[in-house]
């Protein structure tokens, strides 16, 4: 059969620059007159796109948006919470919903993986994100299950750890843990556990649309075939750590096909009986499917159920995707995953009555109904420290001991002064708090919003440890602390600019 003959990339054209030689391999995979449209799609500057939070706020919030920061957008095709952005007087990354996390930005094609799940059954699903940094689209499947599955963000890269965290922090997630391993193990340290993978492979970045973080040059055919075999063995891993009849998203921003689908034929070869690609173009307004052939190689049949986002067909970067069911039992090795049970790391769950307490202590200063969010996300209440963490139920339950960068939601923080809400836990739950909360005067936000203590505005009522300060348009903007005068300015300094 001709269909496992070795892809053998063409010859890079000398005269051309990297990036011309990059594109210029497309040229044949698509009829002449797509080639076209393709590159008078590239000539177009990308739309900037941004997708909401609904942890936070509504798709009515984009209106507002568009009058007060003179924006035009348009739906994204494929994604209800995602809006690209044709025309912005404010850029999308500074705006103040923006630094308190009511939206990501994000190219629309990488609002694709996470949507072409079905939702489980179980409102508590378990999510894995193999390859999660900088977050982008664990928010978005946090956003899903509205939060109520646990997600397990991981990533192998020492450097990627913190940029993950702060992002998923803003978001303001409480059932999430984020972890750093190297994707492959999770098949063999999880097998058949979650109802949901997605692995968003670290590729060749072929997106035809080159941008400072994903630069387009050629790629040897030995980096080629290295990323194709690591990426067969992540998706090996995910297919083995989802259910029987979960399922596994894998993408790509590289449009090479000896990524993309000859990854997909190898896994499909490999398992004949246990996957299957799935049919998804229903999630797209117009048909986009992969590749049945290139560079002298036939893909499996099913290869074509993926998705190929060339930028010309939804004016976004290129991008690809496919959805995977697990059908049946698979055979693969297992072995025990590192352990190293929280109690050991210094943590330790609140008992019952100091746990009533803090319950008590936030409803009687904030009207904060603590009792009733730790019962619909099934959290559960953990001293690390000097905070007080709502770590997931689920987490406990069946991933007891992997050892984690961070795991729920600081609730908490005991100072010199006493407890005090944590500010990740404000952003999150801001419109919960219903006492002991101040308005601030527009005359004073550019100052605040720097960081800078301002005078104290009138407020009723006893001041609380700390205020829970919002704006005039009632959008929460930090915590404040009295100090004679004086409104000592708490947001956290990371986030000043
Ligand atoms: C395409 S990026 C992920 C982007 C992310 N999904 C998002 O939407 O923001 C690929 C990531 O894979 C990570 N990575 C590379 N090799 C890995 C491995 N063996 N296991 C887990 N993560 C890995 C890289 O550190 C990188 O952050």
């Amino acid at each position: 059969m001709s269909r496992r003959k070795k892809i053998s990339p063409p010859t890079p054209v000398p005269s051309l620059s990297a990036q011309q030689t990059a594109l210029e391999q497309f040229r044949v995979l698509l009829p002449p007159d797509e080639f076209l449209a393709l590159l008078e799609e590239l000539e177009r500057p990308l739309l900037p796109a941004f997708r909401i939070n609904p942890l936070k706020t509504t798709s009515q919030a984009v209106a507002d948006w568009c009058e007060w920061y003179g924006w035009q957008v348009q739906p994204v095709a494929f994604c209800s919470t995602g809006w690209q952005v044709r025309q912005a007087r404010t850029p999308l990354s500074q705006t103040l919903e923006h630094r308190f996390g009511h939206y990501y930005i994000q190219d629309a094609a990488s609002m694709l993986p996470a949507e072409l799940f079905d939702l489980p059954a179980s409102p508590h699903p378990l999510i894995l994100d193999m390859a999660a940094s900088p977050g982008g689209k664990t928010t978005h499947l946090i956003s899903r299950t509205l939060d109520r599955g646990l997600t397990l963000a991981n990533d192998a890269g020492l450097e990627r750890i913190t940029p993950l965290r702060l992002v998923l922090q803003n978001w303001g997630t409480v059932n999430t843990a984020v972890t750093r391993f190297p994707a492959e193990k999770f098949g063999r340290w999880f097998p058949g556990v979650f109802d949901w993978a997605l692995l968003d492979a670290p590729c060749s970045m072929q997106s035809l649309r080159p941008t400072e973080s994903h630069p387009m040059r050629p790629i040897s055919p030995r980096e080629q075939s290295h990323l194709a075999r690591r990426q067969t063995a992540m998706l090996m891993s995910a297919l083995a750590a989802v259910k029987p009849g979960g399922q596994v998203v894998y993408s790509t921003c590289t449009l090479a096909p000896q990524e993309d689908e000859a990854v997909l034929d190898e896994v499909l070869r490999r398992l004949p009986n246990a996957v299957q690609v799935d049919s998804v173009s229903n999630r797209l307004p117009q048909p986009a499917p992969a590749l049945t052939t290139a560079f002298g190689q036939t893909f499996h049949p099913q290869v074509q159920n993926a998705l190929r986002l060339w930028p010309h067909r939804f004016s976004t970067s290129g991008f690809f995707a496919a959805r995977l069911t697990r059908t049946d039992e698979m055979d693969l090795p297992t072995e025990p995953h590192p352990a190293r049970p929280l109690r050991e790391t210094g943590q330790e769950p609140l008992n019952r009555p100091m746990a009533q307490e803090i319950a008590e202590w936030l409803k009687n200063t904030y009207h904060f109904d603590l009792t009733s969010v730790l019962e619909t996300y099934r959290l559960e209440l953990w001293r690390s420290q000097a905070s007080i963490f709502a770590v997931p139920t689920a987490f406990l339950e069946t991933f007891d001991g992997l050892p984690c960068q961070m795991l729920g939601l600081k609730v908490l923080e005991d100072t010199p002064q006493g407890w005090q809400p944590a500010h990740e836990w404000v952003n999150r739950f801001a419109h919960h708090f219903q006492s002991g909360c101040l308005s601030l005067p527009d005359e004073m936000l550019d100052e605040w919003l720097k960081g800078k203590d301002v005078p104290m505005p009138r407020s009723a009522g006893n001041p609380p440890p700390v205020w829970i300060v919002f704006d005039e348009r009632n959008r929460f903007i930090g915590r404040g602390r009295s100090s004679g005068i004086w409104l000592k300015n708490l947001l956290p300094r990371r986030g000043i600019g």
